[in-house]
């Protein structure tokens, strides 16, 4: 089994991925800019450095002379720029796996909520925006408040709510560089996700994952610690029809083999509306709550998964996982921190992961990644006191920065 997978080393959890194909007995050709490093390389059986990994055109031509002579089973790609890329490369070689037809309804936000309205599901109202004058138009869709988005985003970067005429003035300017952008009606509601690793479109496994707060709050307010807590007991009434959506999107998208992540509200009514999906993993460690969750490894069981059509894990869930990600307070490198020594007395054996930056390090740019500076990771069986642990990490624990 030969297998060509896309940007190895970036994001850095595409290295677990490479592991995972490895491990399952696939000879990896990875291809990406940048130097795999000597960790990485022991999974690659061959790797090709591209000049720029974003380049579809030279990245699908340097693959074909490089591949000449040999036979690939599978051309994977896990991180959202790439998915396009790899499904244009199955066609073209005539290798199996998602079409880019396929592709494109979990990649244009737009084309995305049609299909799944036209299988009777309830999205947003919405309208594809290309000029200010489209703008104007969708809002007479949309009504207010309303979303304004990149067709093709990620990290909800570009992305805003709008309560008024006036504020969509005032947010215009900065959606210039954004050639085409979804308008859509807000949705008040809690925000879910809802992941898959998936054999033909049906789910081997799945899990759902509450944001607190949204995800664009989260994104939008530095003093916010976010918090991701994945749901242990799925069998719950308030999540079943948010998991019958999540299914039956899968489905109506034509989802294949391999990992999907979407995310969803509910209404306080009850009531569920679909956000978005993607036929990749979730980012900001998503999978690794998930691992948590079950005791398991879903690195290996996606590459299982993409290679032999066949899940070896155990679905039994045994945790709720809670992530929990720091902003520090203040410029620079971290000074100091507080409240972790209590936050330890108090929680130490339900604490699985500290990545928090220690005095020294520099901050990260909390605007360019949810990891921020470093979070923790917090696992109970029973929700509340789940939810209790992973909130008062949130409030108290303290990183400071000069
Ligand atoms: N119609 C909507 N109603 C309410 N909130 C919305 C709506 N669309 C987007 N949002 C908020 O904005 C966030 C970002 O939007 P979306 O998920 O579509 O973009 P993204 O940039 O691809 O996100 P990600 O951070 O998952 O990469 C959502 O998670 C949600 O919190
Ligand atoms: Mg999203």
């Amino acid at each position: 089994m030969r297998v060509v997978f896309l940007s190895p080393r970036y994001p850095p959890e595409m290295r677990q991925f490479t592991r995972g194909l490895a491990e399952v007995g696939a000879e990896v050709l990875g291809v990406g800019d940048g130097h795999p490093e000597p960790e990485l390389k022991r999974y690659l059986a061959d790797y090709l450095e591209v000049p720029s990994i974003m380049n579809e055109e030279d990245v699908i031509g340097r693959v074909h002379n490089w591949l000449r002579g040999r036979t690939v089973d599978h051309i994977l790609a896990n991180w959202e720029p790439l998915v396009i890329v790899a499904a244009r490369m199955r066609e073209r070689f005539g290798l199996p796996g998602m079409s880019v037809d396929a592709v494109r309804g979990f990649r244009d936000k737009q084309l995305m909520k049609e299909r799944v309205a036209a299988a009777g599901l309830r999205v947003p109202r919405s309208a594809r925006v290309r000029s200010v004058k489209d703008v104007w138009s969708a809002l007479e869709v949309t009504g207010y408040p309303a979303i304004i988005k990149p067709i093709s985003g990620a990290g909800s970067a570009d992305t805003y709510k709008v309560s008024s005429p006036k504020d969509m003035e005032k947010v215009l300017p900065y959606m210039q560089h954004v050639a085409e952008a979804s308008c859509e009606e807000f949705i008040d509601g809690e925000e879910y996700t809802y992941d898959t690793v998936s054999i033909g479109g049906v789910p081997a496994y799945e899990s759902v994952t509450r944001y607190f707060p949204n995800a664009l709050e989260m994104r939008s307010n530095e003093w916010i610690s976010p918090i991701m807590l994945s749901v242990r007991d799925l069998d719950q009434p308030h999540l079943r029809a948010g998991i019958e959506l999540g299914r039956k999107v899968n489905a109506a998208l034509g989802m294949g083999d391999g990992m999907s992540h979407m995310e969803w509200f509910r209404k306080p009514d009850g009531e569920v509306v679909f956000g978005e999906v993607a036929c990749r993993p979730g980012g900001a460690r998503v999978v690794d709550l998930m691992n948590y969750t079950s005791d398991i490894d879903l690195f290996r069981e996606w590459a299982r998964v993409s290679t032999t059509q066949t899940f070896g894990a155990s679905r039994e869930r045994k945790y709720n996982v809670g992530i929990i990600f720091k902003r520090a307070q203040g410029h620079g490198r971290i000074s100091h921190m507080a409240g972790l020594t209590e936050y330890y007395q108090r929680y130490r054996p339900h604490i699985v992961e500290d990545t928090l930056f220690r005095p020294g390090t520099p901050r990260r740019d909390w605007k360019q990644t949810l990891l921020s500076d470093g979070y923790l990771v917090v696992r109970h069986p029973d929700w509340d006191e789940a939810k209790r642990m992973a909130f008062a990490a949130a409030t108290d624990v303290q990183l400071y920065a000069s």
